[in-house]
């Protein structure tokens, strides 16, 4: 919480920001104090966007890497640094880039649609990321004669399939975090809590949506937050970072966590709280550690990455006939 940590800290932090003409990002899952010195806070797709956009030729981000590094393979001009090099993610972990490539080349046919929760490797055999948050309008995009495998989130991707109507091949990955939700716990508290709206990410298990009223990216979630006016209480079933963005922006709400099956903090998302303010004092200072993308990789993963901010701007885009192995192997 913001008050425990001294306000020196955050002035050092303030001024070597300025010193050095950085653009700080944070991500909504990042601890409230990082939260509030961050000059924009946001998903995963604002923070891409922010950074790809910004003038400023340093980008801090708050969050786990491969948010960092879909800013530096959009901006590789640009410095990208993250506090922690460590901060990485299930959904990286589960899906290995050989397999994935193995997946890749059993369907040469096929729309790789990749959520960006993926490594820079895996996005580089992949013909198109999406975020949470724009993932409808992409899918929307593919025509609709082409097989679509999705990965490495099943959760998100049993999830569109279903809303969109359109089969896909469903890559194995769950996020360690959201899957941790107990449907039967849900079930219970919703009866103590008649009045309040389930709100849930797509990350979560399909037993959790079934009970969810709102299902959405977490800038999704805090906009019903802010603007439905029919109920003050949600129970949210994401990552508790987000608790403070609700919290500030709609004081009177009643905002109660999903219960987890144990009684573990496992609705926190350890990659991200491994961020603290004393290591983003300590990136400031020493302009390290940065994010950085092999070349060879960069390039065919700028691709599709660029097609999904394309297709989110509303750009008409052409679609690859068949997959290609990468050659020389990455
Ligand atoms: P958003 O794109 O909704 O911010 O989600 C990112 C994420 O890592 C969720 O676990
Ligand atoms: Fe990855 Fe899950 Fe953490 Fe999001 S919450 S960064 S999907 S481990």
């Amino acid at each position: 919480m913001s008050h425990s940590h001294p306000e020196s800290l955050k002035a050092e932090i303030r001024e070597l920001k300025a010193k050095h003409n950085v653009l700080f990002l944070a991500h909504y899952y990042e601890d409230g104090a990082i939260q509030d010195l961050a000059d924009h806070v946001g998903d995963s797709l604002a923070l891409a966007k922010w950074g790809q956009r910004a003038d400023n030729p340093i980008v801090l981000l708050a969050g786990v890497v491969f948010m960092g590094e879909s800013v530096k393979l959009l901006s590789p001009e640009k410095t990208v640094l993250v506090p922690d090099l460590a901060a990485g993610c299930s959904l990286v972990d589960h899906s290995p880039y050989a397999d994935y490539l193995k997946w890749r080349n059993e369907h040469p046919n096929g729309i790789t649609v990749t959520y960006v929760n993926s490594s820079a490797k895996v996005k580089a055999i992949t013909d198109v990321c999406v975020t949470s948050s724009n993932a409808e309008k992409i899918i929307g995009a593919i025509p609709h004669d082409r097989e679509i495998l999705f990965g490495p989130d099943r959760n998100l991707g049993r999830y569109l399939s279903k809303k969109l109507a359109r089969p896909m091949t469903l890559w194995p990955g769950s996020c360690e975090v959201h899957v941790q939700f107990s449907m039967r716990k849900l079930h219970e508290l919703k009866l103590q809590y008649p009045d309040a709206l389930v709100i849930s990410h797509p990350e979560c298990d399909e037993t959790i949506l079934q009970l969810s009223d709102v299902i959405g990216s977490t800038s999704r979630l805090l906009d019903e937050v802010r603007n439905n006016r029919t109920t003050k209480s949600f129970i949210v079933a994401t990552e508790h970072g987000i608790f403070h963005e609700m919290q500030k922006a709609r004081p009177d709400a009643v905002l109660i966590q999903a219960p987890v099956e144990g009684s573990c903090a496992c609705n926190e998302c350890p990659y991200m709280k491994l961020n603290t303010l004393e290591k983003i004092r300590n990136t400031l200072k020493t302009l390290s550690p940065t994010v950085t993308v092999e070349p060879a990789v960069a390039r065919l993963a700028r691709v599709g990455l660029q097609r999904m901010m394309d297709i989110t701007d509303g750009k008409a885009v052409t679609w690859p006939n068949r997959f290609e192995a990468p050659s020389p192997a990455l």
